[in-house]
């Protein structure tokens, strides 16, 4: 009965580690950004239309940017030309982690 008992507590324990443990890249890019984004990357949702995204499918937009761009635009946010803030900034929402893994996960959207 003990042992049973410090299996299930062990059980818990264990999920609730799984829930704590940091999303992926694809589960933040669906759940961050593909409202504005879309799911492949191309902008093409009603915000994103309305912000005019660029197309992350496309190489050469892919280019315009370096990594550290990225990494910084995904950390800070991004502001249009009149200052206003277009995408909000994710440091309080995403790990340092999670942020560098979305840099890699953009650029797999180029075709
Ligand atoms: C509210 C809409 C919105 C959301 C949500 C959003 N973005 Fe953006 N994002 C923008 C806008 C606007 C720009 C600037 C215009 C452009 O580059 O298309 C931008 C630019 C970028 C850039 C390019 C930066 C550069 O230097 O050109 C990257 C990379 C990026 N976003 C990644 C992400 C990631 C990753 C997420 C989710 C964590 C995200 N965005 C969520 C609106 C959004």
């Amino acid at each position: 009965m003990k042992l049973l008992s410090i299996t299930l507590l062990l059980g818990s324990a264990l999920s609730l580690a799984g829930t704590a443990s940091a999303a992926t890249a694809q589960e933040n890019w669906d759940l961050h950004c593909a409202k504005c984004h879309a799911a492949d990357g191309s902008g093409s949702t009603k915000t994103g239309q309305k912000l005019k995204l660029k197309d992350y499918s496309k190489a050469e937009l892919q280019s315009a940017f370096t990594d550290d761009q990225a990494l910084a635009a995904i950390r800070d946010g991004v502001k249009n030309e009149a200052g206003k803030m277009t995408m909000n900034p994710y440091a309080e929402k995403l790990t340092v982690e999670e942020m560098q893994a979305l840099v890699p996960f953009v650029r797999s959207l180029k075709k």
